[in-house]
């Protein structure tokens, strides 16, 4: 494997892609399907006997650079991409739970993910079971023999919570050989964590967010070893959700991925001086962001994550004050999503995370008071002007 510290200049060079008429830019192969030259070549195709492309939903040149691509900063041994986070999220656990088997998931996820696990997983005989991941010993009581996918996110959406992913992955994978350890890494991007690299077996994003950067797609993406990307590629992708990616879309975002490092070091920079101003505001109760000494998940992030990137939440004193502030803003919009240029402020009980119930909201330890910022390039004095400004009217 070559040394991953680099990875500005690995995000452009690592996989030395070359491509024809020796074109810079990766061309958009936006077709469905793809020609045999004979019918011997194409079913060879169909058996796996001869390499190439066969249909899009099954592969496509565009995508593969960006699978090559996400591969390579992950630094797992293969990617898929897919249509969305979601299709990333949920064509990952129907290929590696069946009926019968367990999952074991942190209290806090995005709306979304909780929802899939608690009303649809549930549907198709799969057990699913919620604990406070920032507690092993609640992880170690709820691992039993046929736990199949012990899954977090870290950061967590909303609440910034910070998950030790090797601590998770080395008590998962003793308590039960073979278990997979899912980690969602759309709030960090590779260039601030890589999960694979401290133990875990499979990444999951939202290419939406940073990985895309620029708010114009809708993307997921997976990376793990190879058979556990075959089997997710032959179930979940090609059978099951066909939640395939568009080759303009894989376009976009490699363009995106191209100043990934660039972005994500502004982002976590603007981010820290807004939780600081947040901090010392009358306004605020309590700013999560992991990159301040007193959040609670300092200590593991600053061991797993190169810097602390660019989401944060924080508690107002009534419901009222938080639909004031976010109606007031002029320069952050108010908007769902995250990771793109512009600052987004939401309201995670109401929007992104409605789906949860009060009990929930409750494990996941937030409440309506809560607003998130995704915090953007501007100049972060302009981005704090406008929110103290917010506050106070
Ligand atoms: C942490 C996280 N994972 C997954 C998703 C789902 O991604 P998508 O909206 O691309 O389907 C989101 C969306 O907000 C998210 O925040």
């Amino acid at each position: 494997m070559e040394n991953k510290k680099s990875l500005a200049t690995g995000v452009l060079h690592g996989t030395h892609d070359k491509f024809s008429f020796g074109a810079l830019t990766p061309p958009i192969v936006q077709s469905a399907t793809f020609v045999f030259d004979s019918s011997e070549q194409g079913a060879a195709r169909f058996a796996g006997a001869e390499d190439g492309y066969i249909y899009t939903r099954i592969g496509n040149p565009t995508t593969t650079v960006l699978e090559n691509k996400m591969a390579y900063l992950e630094n797992g041994e293969a990617c898929l991409a897919f249509g969305s986070g979601m299709g990333a999220i949920s064509s990952t656990l129907v290929s590696l739970l069946s009926n019968g088997d367990h999952l074991v998931a942190d209290t806090t996820l995005y709306g979304c993910t909780l929802t899939l696990m608690t009303e649809h997983l549930t549907r198709f005989g799969i057990e699913v079971q919620f604990v406070d991941m920032t507690d092993l010993n609640q992880l170690k009581a709820a691992l039993k023999d046929n736990t199949k996918v012990v899954y977090f996110e870290t950061p967590a959406n909303p609440t910034m919570k910070v998950i030790d992913i090797e601590a998770v992955s080395k008590i998962a994978h003793e308590a039960v050989p073979g278990c997979k350890v899912v980690v969602d890494n759309t709030f960090c991007s590779p260039m601030i964590t890589r999960p694979l690299e401290h133990g875990a077996d499979v990444v999951v994003h939202s290419a939406t967010k940073y990985l895309n950067g620029h708010g114009d797609v809708i993307a997921g993406i997976c990376v793990s070893d190879a058979d556990t990307i075959a089997k997710i590629k032959v179930a979940g992708l090609k059978d099951i959700t066909g939640s395939v990616l568009d080759p303009f879309a894989a376009y976009l975002i490699l363009r995106g991925l191209k100043t990934l490092k660039l972005r994500m070091d502004a982002h976590s920079k603007n981010a820290m001086e807004v939780a600081k101003f947040l901090e010392g505001s009358e306004f605020v109760k309590a700013v999560y962001y992991p990159g301040l000494e007193c959040h609670s998940g300092h200590e593991v992030a600053k061991k797993q994550m190169s810097q602390f990137s660019g989401v944060l939440s924080f508690e107002v004193k009534s419901y009222e004050h938080a639909v004031k502030i976010m109606n007031n803003v002029k320069l952050c919009t108010l908007a769902v999503s995250l990771g793109d240029c512009e600052t987004l402020i939401q309201h995670p009980a109401s929007m992104t995370h409605s789906g949860y119930t009060k009990e929930e909201l409750e494990a996941a330890g937030f409440s309506e008071t809560l607003i998130r910022l995704s915090v953007g390039l501007e100049d972060p004095a302009d981005i704090i002007a406008d929110l103290d400004a917010a506050m106070r009217l």
